[in-house]
Formats: structure tokens, sequence, C-alpha cells
């Protein structure tokens, strides 16, 4: 069974001169986790933020960082992403060669393990690490940016995760990222998410139009 709807806004799509203040307002605005998109400009066509940002953030929020790792190879920045306050380190399969060893890295260092499918990544790159990971992450758009459509494709993709989760009896997260909004928030919810990352659709209209954002992806 799915667990209750968390919305992750992105803080890709935040001011970024005043990231502390925007991670406090999405906090009071009602946001669950917060969504830190880290990029190498390598594994994916954009260079966003490392482990010197996470932890000036850190301090500003309560709320778990739900850490997703755009980077190639990952291995060796675990403990630096541990260390400025992860509390989710999600990791893509192509990242390296030894995913298993990866999230067993992950566990070792008292963190949650999530990995994440590209759009052409199958669901059956899960079917010999599912029970050992706290979170899987759908990606609905290719990584890399804000602000993409979302792709329709993978809703039979989060059907099957859906699935092959509530087979293992345990609580394993089913997050969505990319090109979530009300419409979409709601196919995903439907195909089974129960987490949906928001960059556009939650910082749109600005701090005052937060708390609505998230409310209304809440209601779909
Ligand atoms: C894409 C990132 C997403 C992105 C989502 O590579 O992983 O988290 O910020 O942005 P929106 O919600 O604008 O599609
Ligand atoms: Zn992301």
């Amino acid at each position: 069974m799915p667990n209750p709807v968390r919305i992750a806004p992105s803080i890709l799509s935040a001011d970024f001169a005043r990231l502390g203040e925007e991670v406090r307002a999405i906090d009071a605005a009602g946001a669950d986790w917060i969504h830190i998109d880290v990029m190498d400009g390598h594994f994916v066509p954009n260079i966003t933020m490392g482990p010197a940002i996470v932890k000036a953030i850190r301090p500003h929020t309560t709320k778990p960082f739900d850490v997703h790792l755009m980077i190639s190879p990952v291995d060796e920045y675990l403990e630096a992403f541990a260390e400025a306050g992860a509390d989710t380190l999600t990791v893509h399969p192509e990242a390296g060669p030894h995913l298993h060893r990866t999230i067993q890295r992950i566990k070792g260092l008292g963190k949650r393990a999530g990995v994440s499918l590209n759009p052409a990544t199958p669901a059956k790159m899960l079917d010999y690490v599912l029970e050992e990971i706290d979170l899987v992450l759908v990606m609905s758009v290719n990584p890399g940016f804000g602000g993409q459509s979302f792709l329709t494709s993978q809703l039979r993709k989060i059907e099957a995760i859906r699935k092959a989760i509530d087979k293992t009896g345990k609580a394993i997260d089913l997050e969505v990222d990319g090109g979530i909004d009300q419409e979409t928030a709601a196919l995903a919810i439907a195909a089974g998410a129960d987490a949906l990352v928001a960059g556009t659709a939650t910082f749109r209209g600005g701090p005052g139009a937060y708390a609505a954002n998230i409310a209304a992806l809440k209601a779909a």
C-alpha cells in the first residue's frame, strides 16, 4: 500500500541568491521533504550544487533532505553529502559499476538509500535490489533541467514498481520527478506514486504562492 503522498519541492527552481530563505519558505508552506538536485555536467548536461550548499542550507529546516545525485562517479561523494546533512541519498544505476555496493555504502553511512530510473531505464533494474532500498525515484523527464514536460510513458513503469513494492510488504517510497503539476500529479498518484518532486509547480508565483502551490499538489 502506498504511503500518504509527500511533496518534495526541488530547490533547483528556487532563487539561488536567497537559498536559505527559500528553504525556510517552502518548509513553512508545507513541504514534506526538500529535494536537492545535484548535477555534475558529466552524468547530466547541467551543473548545480555540491555538499557545501547542502551544508549551508541544513540549519534552515528540520525537514528531511532528499538528495538526488545525478553525478558519476558517485561513490566517492556519498560521505561528503551524508556529512553535509542528507537524509536520503538517491543514485542512478548508470552512475557506477556496482549499484548494490553503492546502496550498501549509503546504508553504511546511516542514510536512506534511493535508486532513480531514467525514462529509458527499465523497472527490472530494481529486481535484485528493491528489498535493500528505502526509495525508488522514477524520472518522468530526462534528468538535467527543471521545467520539462511529464513523460506519460513512465506511468506504466510507476504501476509496475508499485506492484513490486507491494509484493515486498515494505513501506518503500515511490517518488516521481519531473514535469509534476496538478494534472500530472493526479496521474502519478493514480499509478501508485506516494511522493512527488515539484520544482516549477512549487516556486511559480513567488513566496506568497508556495503554500497554495503545495496544497494544490496535495489535493491532486
Ligand atoms: C531534473 C530534476 C528535477 C527537476 C524537476 O533533472 O531531477 O528534480 O528539478 O523540476 P520540474 O518540477 O520543474 O519538472
Ligand atoms: Zn530530482
